[in-house]
């Protein structure tokens, strides 16, 4: 919505992982390690969706769109860093997760890579399909951001702070981004099978490379002998609070298939930059922004 727009930044913020124990939800290691998948999945991810843009940006005949979509990059670049710097904390805790970021790594890189097109149609083709690809992606990043906003059992758990702030920090900017990917699809090509088809690829995608991370968390995890993720438990977790609930992710399909689809319809950009203004990352990070202005 236009009176929702707001000029997109990076915040260039950073953690310090130390005090976060392994099982950073208490006593509940299935919700931690499916979270935990998100460390896995998106600092290759964000990566693509970075190196995709950059392809995408001479298509942009259109000033806003163009500025929204860099600072979509400046903001993925960064949340695909910070999630990488956690990788070093599990494997210190004993949790070594190299063999499935190679996969994931294979996955974006050579799968969904650039493949040896020559220039023309099908180059044209494969980037547009990528396009609609991370809209898709970017409507589970806003849900998911949507849901860790308002995820108030985390808090009642005694969940980890610094973790619940890479999440919320991160959750924050998916929802002030949400419309960008998709308004990006819409303007370079924006055809209904198209964003059916991808949509579908995508989910699957999203699902099985979950289920694959959280059970390779739980197999690996030190502490746990026999360690398991199920459907149930995860369905288990969804009516507990510490995880988003099946039925409202089988809801969130039909609202992205529907004709009338706009991100902007859905979420809060109000609540997103109401947390970003609270964020003790966010905040520390306009703090080193205004000191080094200050020295400059
Ligand atoms: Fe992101
Ligand atoms: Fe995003």
């Amino acid at each position: 919505m236009e009176s929702e727009h707001v000029a997109l930044k990076a915040r260039k913020v950073s953690f310090s992982w130390e005090e976060t124990p392994l099982h950073w939800v208490p006593g509940d290691p299935f919700t931690t390690h499916t979270i935990n998948v998100l460390h896995l999945l998106l600092p290759a991810g964000e990566r693509w969706f970075v190196h995709v843009y950059k392809q995408a940006l001479p298509l942009i005949r259109d000033d806003r769109l163009r500025e929204d979509v860099i600072g979509f990059i400046g903001q993925e670049a960064m949340h695909s860093q910070a999630h990488d710097e956690v990788l070093p904390h599990l494997r210190e805790q004993g949790l070594d997760p190299t063999p499935y970021t190679a996969q994931v790594d294979w996955f974006f890189e050579k799968l969904l890579g650039d493949r040896t097109l020559p220039p023309g149609r099908a180059r044209r083709w494969w980037l547009l399909e990528r396009v609609a690809l991370i809209a898709a992606i970017e409507h589970y990043t806003a849900f998911l951001g949507d849901w860790v906003l308002n995820a108030a059992e985390l808090d009642r758990r005694g969940a980890d702070p610094t973790m619940l702030d890479l999440l919320r920090w991160h959750g924050a900017e998916e929802v002030e981004h949400r419309s960008v990917a998709f308004d990006l699809f819409t303007h370079v090509d924006g055809s209904y099978r198209r964003r059916a088809r991808t949509w579908a690829t995508a989910f699957a995608a999203i699902v099985f490379l979950w289920q694959r991370g959280s059970r390779f968390f739980m197999a690996n995890d030190p502490t746990l002998v026999n360690g398991k993720a199920s459907l149930k438990e995860f369905h288990l977790s969804g009516r507990r609070g510490t995880l988003p609930t099946t039925g409202a992710m089988l809801k969130s399909i039909p609202r992205y298939l529907s004709r009338a689809y706009h991100p902007s319809h859905e979420f809060s950009t109000a609540q997103a930059v109401a947390y970003l203004a609270g964020s003790p990352a966010a905040l520390a990070a306009q703090k080193a922004e205004q000191s080094a202005k200050g020295v400059a």
